[in-house]
């Protein structure tokens, strides 16, 4: 059929709502003084657009909604754990499935039964969860993402792709140090950026030649298959389920937070082909998950999975939902402000060291930036640079990640019009010295304070 608009629409109708918080600038004034400039501690109430993560934020559908009131709360075999069971056998191929109540007590489970001190673990990048829980094993997280992964102006349609002549000899050199090898679909720390077929095909077989176990992390499975129908040469003209499908196909199992692309506020699961490690999981689950049937949820958590597994698959809501973050990107590369190219799944990264050069490093431009957009326009969001890494950092990001389904085009254009007294007065930004800082973890918690003129 002949395509006659431009416009890509929200593919939903909105059935239940929730008011917007409108506080004024003076009032945020007030809670950022409050809450020592750090985001993390001013309350949501507080917030008009919440960008601080895509996990757990999505607004559900009326049938996932519906589904929750049928879910079957038996501890022991309980019908939803069947209903689950099916969907997710039937999405991956893999028969064992143990669900979780969410990402990184999956990564837990897997971990504690295969990672040991001396072992390494390589991945395209591992997520902040995924390389704690390898490394307080005494394991290493090993990340072999390709060179244009790690340079934020590269154009390359698959940056998440795991440089495969480096992995090959990474194998050839640890042998019998890998207890499993993965993949990070998309690849979350570097941007969001998906990995193409081709790639995960030359992974599939690099392990599979040295005996290796292939383990994905599939939290945004979804976004990463409609990026490979849109991107990758010959695979525009099939059902994203098959891009799916294949992708899982060429794994041994994988590892989901369905906090993002299962369309839910809570849940996990671990998925695997062959029945090797699974009785030594499910043990392991019981100690602190709870029963197989159940792992850490209720059961209608699982049947509100069990529908988001197949909603997310529907392609008018994948071409809505990177239609978001294009548009979003586009619109403030237009105004003057640099992001991280091209933009991925989940969120927009802003650079903000171009942005605002006259910030040093060691004045947090990112975190200046970050109060500056939650002073000026309400929005929430989150520094990866120097607050985050201290010295290790290398960029001065600001990551917004868009809750699926909860923020519409008329958010997204007030929002850019308020970006456009930003850049006008960007100048006058000044960055934020470090009042408190707390021992580890610290961008949760530490406090800051602007820095003034002269
Ligand atoms: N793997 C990836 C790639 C992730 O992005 C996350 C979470 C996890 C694993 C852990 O899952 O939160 O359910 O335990 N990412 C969130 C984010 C927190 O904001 O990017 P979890």
């Amino acid at each position: 059929m002949e395509k006659k608009h431009r416009t890509i629409i929200e593919p939903f109708k909105i059935k239940v709502v929730e008011p917007l918080p409108l506080p004024s600038r003076e009032e945020r004034e007030e809670y950022l003084r409050k809450a020592g400039y750090n985001l993390f501690l001013v309350p949501s109430r507080e917030v008009t657009f919440d960008f601080l993560t895509d996990s757990g934020t999505t607004a559900m559908s009326a049938e996932q909604w519906g589904a929750m009131m049928v879910g079957d709360e038996s501890y022991a075999g309980s019908r939803s754990f069947e209903k689950f069971e099916k969907v997710v056998r039937e999405l991956t191929g893999y028969s064992h499935v143990i669900p979780t109540h969410q990402g990184r007590a999956a990564e837990k489970l897997v971990f504690s039964l295969l990672a040991k001190p001396g072992m390494k673990i390589p991945s395209n990048n591992h997520f902040d969860t995924t390389r704690a829980n390898i490394e307080q094993l005494g394991a290493e997280a090993v990340d072999l993402v390709i060179a244009e992964g790690k340079d934020p102006q590269s154009r390359h349609p698959f940056k998440g792709n795991i440089d495969l002549a480096r992995l090959e000899a990474f194998c050839q050199e640890n042998q019998g140090k890998i207890p499993c090898g993965m993949l990070t679909i998309t690849n979350n720390t570097g941007g969001g950026q998906p990995v193409s077929l081709e790639n995960i095909r030359g992974a599939a077989a690099i392990y599979r030649k040295h005996g290796i176990p292939f383990i994905l992390d599939v939290c945004r499975f979804a976004e990463n298959s409609y990026f490979i129908k849109m991107r990758e040469p010959g695979q525009q003209e099939r059902p994203v389920r098959d891009i799916a499908r294949e992708t899982f196909a060429l794994a041994d199992g994988c590892m989901m937070s369905a906090k993002k692309d299962a369309l839910v506020n809570i849940g996990g699961f671990i998925a695997l082909k062959d029945p090797a490690w699974v009785d030594r999981l499910r043990s392991l689950l019981i100690l602190t998950e709870g029963f197989p049937t159940y792992g850490g949820l209720a059961a209608r958590d699982l049947e509100a999975m069990a529908v988001g597994l197949i909603d997310v698959l529907e392609e008018s809501y994948l071409e809505y939902r990177l239609a978001v973050t294009r548009y979003m990107a586009e619109k403030l590369n237009r105004l003057g402000i640099p992001t991280v190219q091209p933009p991925g799944g989940h969120a927009v990264y802003i650079d903000a060291k171009s942005f605002l050069p006259h910030i040093p490093p060691a004045q947090f431009p990112g975190q200046a930036l970050v109060v500056e957009l939650f002073r000026s326009e309400g929005i929430r969001s989150c520094e990866i640079g120097s607050v985050m890494f201290g010295k290790a950092a290398t960029m001065e990001l600001v990551r917004w990640a868009f809750p699926r389904r909860v923020y519409t085009q008329s958010h997204f254009d007030y929002i850019l019009e308020g970006m456009e007294d930003l850049v006008a007065n960007k100048d006058r930004l000044r960055g934020m010295r470090m009042t408190y800082e707390p021992p580890f973890l610290r961008h949760f918690t530490a406090r800051f304070e602007p820095l003034l003129d002269g």
